[in-house]
C-alpha cells in the first residue's frame, strides 16, 4: 500500500514538472447505448518537451478486472488500436492531427459495458499529464426515441433558423422530461460547448449563453408531446455549427446532432438596426428606428416600406402606412395614422428610415415592421411597440 502511494505521489510530481498540459479537466459522460460517444483530451505542447510525442489511452481496472487495458495507443506518429477485443474496431482518434493538441477519441456504437474509467495520458519527455474520464452508457430500453434525422440546416445571415428534434417515448409518467440543447465544438464536436437552452421539471431555462440570449427558443408550447424543437432568430455566422439535442426520460437518454450552417449575406442591403421592444407613454411621439446600410455599389431605387403586422407569428400584414418610394413619401394609406407618422430624418438614403408616431394610442401597440428594398437586396427587422396607459 506505502509503496503503491509512493507510485502514485511520484506520478504526481512528474504531472507537475512536466511542462506539457491537458486542458480537458476530469469529467463524467453519459451517453445511450448505440450512440457514438466523444472523450475529449485537448492538450497544449511546450517546446521545454523535446522528447517524442507519445499517447496512451487506457481503460482503468474496474472491480472486476485484474489490470487496466491499453486501448488506443498514439506513438512515433502511428496509431495503434487493436489491443484491447471489447472495443475492436470502435475506437478512433477524432482527427488525424493529433500534433496540433487534440488526443480526443470516439467510441461507436457504445455498450452499457463500456462504462467503466478511461485515461487519456499524453507524454513528450520530460512533460507528461492525463485526465480521466468516468464513462456511463445507459442502457436505453427504447422506451424515449428522437425521430429527427441527423442533418444540417442552412439558413442566412439575420433570418429565423428551425432546429427540429421531435421525439416520442411509450410509456407515460416513467420519470421525468428532461431536454437539453448544446452547442458542440472542436474539431469532431467532441467538446460540449455550452448548454444553450434547456427544459427541466416543466420549466425553460435559455439564459445561459450570452451570445444567443433573447434569440433562443422552444416552438412549441407542448413540449411533453413530444416536440423539443428550437428556433434562433436574427442567425449570425458566428452561430454556424454544431448543436445537439438530447432528451432524457429516465432512464432513458438519447440525443441528436443538427448541423447549423449560415450562409453570408449577399444582400446589397443590410439593416443595423436589431429587432427590439420600443415602449412609450399614450399620447406621446415614439420613435421607431430603423438604421441601414446601402451597398455602395448597389444600384437602382431605394424602396422604404414600414407595415403593421399581425396574427400569431406575425405572419400577416395588417397594413402598410409609410413608403418612401424612389425619393417620394406616401403617408396617407391609412386613416388612423393619417398626419401622425413621418420619417425622422431628411436624409434617408443616407441610410436612416426610422420613424416617428406622434400622440401614438394603445390601438397603435403591436408589431412593425421595416423594409428595405434597395438593388436586389430586400431586408427586414421587425419591433415591437407597447403603450402603455
Ligand atoms: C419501457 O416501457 C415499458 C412499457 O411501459 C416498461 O415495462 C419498461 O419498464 C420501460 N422501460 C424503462 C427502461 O423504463
Ligand atoms: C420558427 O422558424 C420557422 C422557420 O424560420 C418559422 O416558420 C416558424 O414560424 C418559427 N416558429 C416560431 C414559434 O417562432
Ligand atoms: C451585410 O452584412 C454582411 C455580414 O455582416 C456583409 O458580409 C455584407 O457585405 C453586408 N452588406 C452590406 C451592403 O453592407
Ligand atoms: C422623434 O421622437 C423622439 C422621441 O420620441 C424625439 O426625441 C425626436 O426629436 C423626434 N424626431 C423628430 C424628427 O420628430
Amino acid at each position: 500500500m506505502v509503496l503503491l502511494l509512493g507510485f502514485l505521489l511520484l506520478w504526481g510530481v512528474v504531472d507537475i514538472t512536466g511542462s506539457l498540459s491537458i486542458t480537458t479537466p476530469d469529467q463524467t459522460i453519459q451517453e445511450a447505448q448505440g450512440e457514438t460517444v466523444h472523450l475529449p483530451c485537448m492538450f497544449t505542447l511546450n517546446p521545454e518537451d523535446e522528447g517524442p510525442l507519445d499517447i496512451e489511452w487506457l481503460r482503468l481496472s474496474g472491480p472486476n478486472e485484474a489490470r487496466d487495458h491499453v486501448i488506443i495507443l498514439y506513438a512515433a506518429d502511428k496509431i495503434h488500436s487493436d489491443f484491447y477485443y471489447d472495443l475492436k474496431g470502435r475506437v478512433h482518434f477524432t482527427t488525424n492531427d493529433i500534433v496540433s493538441g487534440d488526443a480526443s477519441i470516439k467510441i461507436r456504437n457504445v455498450r452499457p459495458s463500456d462504462s467503466g474509467t478511461y485515461q487519456c495520458k499524453v507524454k513528450k519527455a520530460p512533460g507528461v499529464a492525463k485526465t480521466t474520464i468516468q464513462l456511463t452508457v445507459v442502457e436505453f430500453i427504447g422506451n424515449v426515441s428522437i425521430t429527427t434525422p441527423e442533418q444540417t440546416i442552412q439558413e442566412a445571415q439575420g433570418e429565423t433558423v428551425h432546429l427540429p428534434c421531435i421525439f416520442t417515448f411509450i410509456s407515460k409518467d416513467q420519470g421525468p422530461l428532461d431536454i437539453e440543447w448544446f452547442r458542440l465544438s472542436g474539431p469532431s464536436n467532441e467538446a460540449v460547448d455550452r448548454v444553450v437552452i434547456l427544459y427541466s421539471a416543466d420549466k425553460v431555462c435559455d439564459d445561459f449563453y450570452t451570445d444567443l440570449k433573447g434569440r433562443i427558443h422552444f416552438t412549441s408550447n407542448d413540449i411533453r408531446s413530444g416536440d423539443a424543437s428550437i428556433n434562433i432568430t436574427n442567425v449570425q455566422l458566428s452561430d454556424a455549427g454544431t448543436y445537439q439535442c438530447r432528451v432524457k426520460k429516465h432512464p432513458g437518454i438519447v440525443n441528436r446532432n443538427i448541423q447549423l450552417a449560415v450562409t453570408g449575406s449577399t444582400e446589397s442591403v443590410n439593416i443595423t438596426t436589431s429587432e427590439q421592444t420600443v415602449q412609450e407613454v399614450q399620447g406621446e411621439t415614439v420613435h421607431l428606428p430603423c438604421m441601414f446600410t446601402p451597398n455602395p455599389e448597389g444600384q437602382g431605387p431605394l424602396f422604404i416600406d414600414w407595415m403593421q403586422l399581425t396574427g400569431p407569428e406575425n405572419e400577416v400584414v395588417n397594413r402598410m402606412f409609410i413608403v418612401n418610394l424612389a425619393d417620394k413619401i406616401y403617408d396617407d394609406f391609412y386613416q388612423d395614422m393619417k398626419g401622425r407618422v413621418k420619417f425622422t430624418s431628411n436624409d434617408i438614403r443616407s441610410g436612416d428610415a426610422s420613424i416617428n408616431i406622434t400622440n401614438v394610442q394603445l390601438s397603435d401597440a403591436g408589431t412593425y415592421q421595416c423594409g428595405v428594398f434597395y438593388g436586389h437586396g430586400a431586408v427586414k427587422r421587425t419591433i415591437q411597440l407597447i403603450v402603455v396607459g
